[in-house]
């Protein structure tokens, strides 16, 4: 009787069985979790941090689409294209002063800034405002199709036009 006893209190019992296959697969369920997440962390970890930027160069097009004495506002590139008697130039329409994008005003004749009025000329001159520099001119050049080319990312030292 007690042989029984002692045998039936060390075999499991359908209840322990249940118990263990539950801590089994608890087990196997949070090893495939945080094998998961290692391999989600290591991808992360090992992707390239590359930051694509549009190309600093852009085709304006052919000359006639711009009449003389324009100021043309490109928004995607933050560019002006400005045609006078003596040729083309393109402006940089980024403030100066902290970076905001400026509007060209017909009205007035002139480039301002929305966030803190600093204003300037057509040729990039400053009129008035905070902003500590005209707005620089960019390179520009015409390719070999006939299309007019700016380089947001050269500003010229000198005025320099370009000629049709
Ligand atoms: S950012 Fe243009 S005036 Fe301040």
């Amino acid at each position: 009787m007690s042989d029984e006893k002692q045998n039936k209190s060390n075999a499991p019992t359908p209840e322990d069985l249940g118990r263990r296959q539950f801590f089994i697969r608890m087990g196997v369920g949070s090893l495939a979790v945080a094998a998961a997440g290692t391999g989600l962390f290591g991808y992360d970890y090992l992707s390239p941090r590359v930051l694509f930027e549009a190309s600093p160069l852009v085709n304006v097009g052919k000359p006639d689409q711009y009449p003389v004495g324009s100021v043309t506002f490109d928004p995607q590139n933050k560019i002006y294209i400005v045609r006078e008697d003596s040729g083309f130039y393109s402006l940089s329409a980024v403030c100066t002063h902290l970076g905001c994008v400026t509007a060209w005003k017909p009205e007035l004749d002139m480039i301002a800034c929305p966030c803190h009025g600093s204003k300037f000329h057509k040729d990039g001159i400053k009129i008035e405002g905070p902003a500590p520099r005209p707005l620089p001119w960019l390179r520009m050049w015409m390719n070999e199709e006939g299309e007019m080319m700016v380089d947001r990312s050269s500003e010229l030292e000198r005025r320099q036009f370009v000629q049709v």
